[in-house]
């Protein structure tokens, strides 16, 4: 039902299967009133105009309108919108928060939502308002629960949203999501509409954090009422797959203009700030002579193309792996939201056990930049790195090509595994010499910094052999300062004495990959990181811990996979649980016998959550038995 396609942060490029279609994630539901006099934007233009592959109407609204109900439960609520995509319906909770009070039963609005055919029918649950104490909260939290139990039940063909409530207590809404999990396909957010409408969103994300490590990995996320283009970013980096709103909507009723970076009234619009094809046709700043409804059409359209080009970029930055880059510039829009995501870098631990292994480059964007995750990660490696080494020296250069080494610093007597740091000044603080190439750092952070200088004097010399000898050791120390990078000192400890012979690209002099005895163990990527073959695999592997730098495949996958074919989720039995997405791995049978190796795509707590999608993307795999039948992999 729900497929993973690409991931950053907490966001997903996702795949929604319902009974009217497939809808790609993140994804803009505009909320429809079901009072056709009472729509702006009528539901046929949104599917056909627009491309709007999923909408979300109240059925409550409907329900209680007497004139409409028996139209919509005669004709199907399809067919009565005009709009043939996949209908989510809201069941009432939100009028409980705008007018204080529903009446129709939980039972009554789902039954009526699966009769009229919704695609997603919603748990009438019970709206949890920020300022409610945590008895208050803990009670509609309990009973949004029960009524959820109830609608597992209930809901035919429909799927289910199944609301998380616990107002600002992390622990309730910890629970409220933890509990929902089970009776849900779709777990919606919600009780965040009074933060979003007084800019509350610090508290918006306190909220998130809470939630989103107890929600089920594999299942959509939807976010109530997020709807001004400005947050979907922040608000898909914390894992939101869908949103809804009516803000296009009543923006456009208050005259607002919706743009990413924030909100503008019409009335101080004095130039044509708008190049979408909407206000291309009609410029803006000539809208005040139109009559009030064709202006505020015009707003709606326009407002609803904003939202969609902004959910576009969300997609393709989390494609690029640059959501972190969107949603910090995002974040200068407004203070709140720059606080909001000073908020979210904070909670940085949280990402990352889904932290992506690597990305294309690190970009900086603004002093948030330095809080991002993968900063953290990195830290932390370097700590461990400088962990019983030293004393340090600062030198000045960058690459590590065997010509830019004969002028590096002199290694003493123990070669390559000299405790001596030489680090070099990055804008990501001060990092070993050796590491210098590797994501987040690499050649895009240093191609500004001068070329290798010579070390100081003082740096002592016995040993230290001619350049060529010394090119030697630092290309040595380079790679096995990247498999401790990557699979710790431990494995560093057992390869030292290993022939390892690097290979230089001749245009970039970069390390490009690692042989032994003729046999290409790995090849190193734009990243500095390394790509395993499967020699490298199999070499790798008696230096390994079980279940170390491993995911092991089912009984039934392992023939596939040791085909070359994709580990889907479903077949993984266990994983390292240092895994992230993008780790190289080793793909091993329950036996630990090698089957493939390759990259993951999920992270270990995931795999096997999902039903359908890779959790391994295998690169490489076991050679074919030989013409004798002996398994050459063995
Ligand atoms: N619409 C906006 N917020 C909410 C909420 O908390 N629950 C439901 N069901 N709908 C909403
Ligand atoms: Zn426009």
């Amino acid at each position: 039902m729900f497929e993973l396609r690409d991931r950053d942060g907490f966001g997903r490029l996702g795949r929604l299967a319902t009974p009217h279609g497939t809808v790609e994630t993140p994804a803009l539901l505009p909320v429809v009133h079901p009072d056709p006099g009472r729509q702006g934007i009528p539901p046929g233009e949104l599917f056909e105009r627009f491309g709007i592959r999923m909408a979300i109407t109240s059925s409550y609204l409907l329900y209680r309108d007497p004139a409409l109900r028996p139209r919509a439960e005669e004709l199907g609520l399809h067919r009565f919108l005009g709009f043939p995509g996949t209908l989510m319906t809201d069941s009432g909770a939100f009028q409980q928060h705008s007018e204080g009070t529903v009446s129709v039963s939980p039972a009554e609005i789902l039954r009526f939502q699966t009769r009229v055919g919704s695609d997603v029918a919603t748990v009438l649950d019970v709206f949890g308002e920020p300022a409610d104490s945590w008895q208050q909260a803990e009670a509609a939290v309990e009973e949004t629960l029960r009524r959820a139990r109830e609608a597992r039940e209930l809901r035919g063909v429909s799927l289910l949203a199944v609301p998380v409530q616990g107002g600002l207590h992390p622990d309730l809404r910890a629970r409220s999501a933890r509990g929902g999990a089970p009776f849900a396909d779709i777990q919606a957010v919600g009780g965040i509409v009074p933060l979003l409408e007084r800019y509350r969103f610090t508290e918006l994300v306190r909220v998130l954090a809470a939630v989103r490590p107890h929600l089920a990995p594999e299942k959509p996320v939807h976010l109530f009422g997020v709807g001004h283009p400005m947050l979907f970013a922040l608000g898909a980096l914390w894992g939101g797959d869908l949103f809804d709103s009516a803000s296009y909507h009543k923006f456009a009723l208050r005259e607002t203009l919706l743009f990413p970076e924030g909100s503008l009234p019409l009335a101080d619009v004095q130039e044509e700030i708008c190049g979408c094809a909407l206000c291309r046709e009609v410029p803006l700043v000539g809208l005040s002579q139109r009559s009030v409804e064709e202006r505020q059409l015009h707003l709606a359209r326009h407002n609803l193309d904003q939202c969609l080009r902004e959910i576009a970029r969300v997609r393709q930055a989390i494609r690029d792996g640059t959501l972190w880059e969107l949603a910090e510039r995002r974040a200068g829009g407004h203070p709140a939201l720059y606080d909001a995501l000073e908020a979210t870098e904070g909670s940085g631990q949280l990402f990352l056990p889904v932290e992506p292994y690597s990305r294309r480059t690190f970009r900086f964007v603004s002093p948030l930049s330095l809080s991002r995750p993968t900063l953290l990660r990195w830290s932390a490696g370097l700590e461990r790195y400088g962990r019983d080494r030293g004393p340090r020296h600062r030198v000045r250069g960058r690459p590590l090509s065997p010509e830019a080494l004969r002028a590096a610093p002199p290694l003493g007597p123990e070669g390559p595994e000299d405790p001596t740091l030489w680090v070099v000044p990055t804008p990501l603080g001060e990092v070993p010499l050796e590491l210098t190439e590797i994501y987040p750092v690499g050649p895009s952070l240093l191609r500004a910094g001068p070329r290798l200088e010579l070390p100081p004097p003082e740096a002592p010399g016995p040993g230290s052999g001619g350049p060529v000898d010394r090119a030697e050791g630092w290309t040595l120390r380079h790679v096995l300062g990247l498999l401790e990078w990557v699979w710790g000192r431990s494995l560093r400890e057992q390869l030292v004495r290993e022939r390892l012979r690097p290979v230089h690209s001749r245009a970039t002099g970069r390390l490009r990959r690692v042989l032994r005895d003729g046999a290409s163990l790995l090849e190193v990527g734009l990243d500095g990181l390394p790509h395993l073959t499967f020699q490298g695999g199999a070499f790798l592997q008696p230096h390994l811990p079980y279940p170390s730098g491993r995911v092991v495949a089912s009984q039934e996958a392992s023939a596939f996979v040791a085909e070359g074919r994709t580990l889907f989720s479903r077949h993984v039995q266990e994983a390292d649980p240092g895994c992230v997405p993008g780790s190289p791995v080793l793909v091993v049978d329950a036996s630990d016998r090698l089957l493939a190796v390759g990259r993951a795509v999920l992270a270990a707590g995931e795999m096997a959550r999902w039903e359908r999608g890779a959790a391994v993307r295998v690169t490489a795999h076991a050679p074919a038995p030989g013409p004798g039948g002996s398994d050459t992999s063995k």
